[in-house]
């Protein structure tokens, strides 16, 4: 098929749930992204964070092809290996104890809200079930996960919503206090570092208050590191940079190098609340995509983290010299940029046709490149962002 054809099969035949931009992606190296026709990009969106190795990464390809040609699929009602090393990974490197698999970040959060709402009715010395979350968050589009989000969305189309979701204030310590008074929740659920909402890194103090609340009151914290998490922020997890311990980490995206997997790790609160009839799901804890993402964690050991941080330091230097960058916001390779003169929106049109992939946050650019992206591919892409932003 042509490049035409494509784009009128997708039209007729694909529910339109996105405006996609007018690229007819074909095939991808490194963090190059050749079109149909032959023209390439250099991809600082990285697959909405997920291509966290980029494409074609080597030992990410023979872990899952190897994989793949042993056995692809087999269901949770069997043991299999690439799981539980996996899980072993993530419990350790996390410091909490238990994981439980799912394809998704929506569908992570999901299992997060379960076992919070299952631990405050069924745990505590009272029953509770009220979740706060914040305004301007991001946490998926299942009924829960989208009553949950804060961004102003058109919800309104989907009522009746959840019941028992409160939306917090971003950053407003005194008022999560009076919520937490009031509501009498069982769980806040934050992402430290939101995404969608506009790459806004929460305030560290704001945090530790929150977790300050959690421990006096017992209630669980959440923290959403779908997009945040694994080695996006130049840590393995974003609350490390926050000096808390969650009580459940949601993780996806960057997890899976491309192939869908997400899940929570729960610490000692909560790693025992969920029992057998409580939540499955038939392709969680796929095998192909264990495999790889074992590779992932593998891969992103102290010295690759401390690259990430120097990759960062060097893409958000040569962005402040731009004459339309108005400030900086996000942490590590998870980068908000506030212009002057243009939107988020306005700036990833420019670039698409400068040949760099990016992706508006609210009224920002944010910038996701992949993990692994070397100092050409930065220079490439950093001679582009300054033919957009310098003017
Ligand atoms: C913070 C956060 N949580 C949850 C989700 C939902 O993830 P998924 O699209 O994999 O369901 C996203 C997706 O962008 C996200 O950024």
């Amino acid at each position: 098929m042509n490049r035409d054809q494509i784009k009128a099969k997708d039209n007729e035949y694909i529910v339109h749930t996105y405006n996609r931009y007018d690229i007819v992606a074909d095939r991808a190296e490194g963090c190059i992204v050749t079109d149909v026709n032959g023209k390439e990009y250099v991809d600082l969106c990285s697959g909405y964070g997920a291509n966290s190795l980029g494409y074609a990464n080597e030992a990410w390809l023979s872990a899952v092809t190897e994989q793949l040609n042993k056995l692809q699929h087999i269901s949770n009602l069997y043991y299999t290996e690439p799981g539980v090393m996996l899980a072993e990974k993530l419990a350790k490197r996390s410091g909490l104890c238990k994981v439980w698999f799912a394809n998704s970040g929506g569908e992570a959060n999901e299992a997060a809200i379960k076992t919070a709402r299952k631990y405050g009715n069924t745990l505590t010395d009272h029953k509770k079930n009220t979740i706060i979350s914040l305004k301007k968050s991001f946490h998926g589009r299942t009924m829960a996960t989208v009553t949950a989000t804060g961004l102003a969305e058109a919800k309104e189309v989907f009522e009746p919503l959840m019941p028992g979701f409160v939306h917090a204030e971003v950053d407003n310590s005194e008022q999560l206090r009076e919520l937490a008074e009031k509501y009498d929740p069982c769980a806040f659920l934050m992402e430290l570092v939101q995404g969608e909402g506009g790459v806004h890194a929460l305030d560290k103090g704001y945090v530790q208050t929150a977790a300050e609340l959690c421990a006096e009151k017992d209630i669980l914290f959440i923290d959403d590191e779908v997009q945040a998490g694994i080695g996006r922020t130049g840590t393995l997890f974003a609350y490390e940079q926050y000096g808390i311990e969650p009580d459940i980490v949601s993780f996806a995206k960057g997890i899976g190098a491309g192939l869908p997997i997400g899940g929570i790790i729960c610490g000692p609160k909560t790693c025992d609340v969920l029992v057998p009839g409580d939540h499955g799901s038939t392709f969680g804890m796929n095998p192909v995509a264990c495999a790889g993402a074992c590779v992932v964690l593998d891969t992103l050991d102290d010295k690759f983290l401390e690259s990430v941080k120097e990759k960062s330091e060097k893409i958000r230097s040569e962005l402040l010299k731009m004459e339309s960058v108005t400030g900086l916001d996000g942490l590590g390779l998870m980068i908000g940029i506030d212009l002057d003169g243009m939107n988020g929106a306005d700036a990833v049109a420019k670039l698409l046709e400068e040949g760099v992939l990016a992706i508006p946050a609210g009224d920002r650019l944010r910038l996701l490149p992949p993990l692994t992206i070397n100092d050409e591919e930065i220079k490439r892409a950093l001679t582009s962002l300054k033919k957009v932003l310098n003017n």
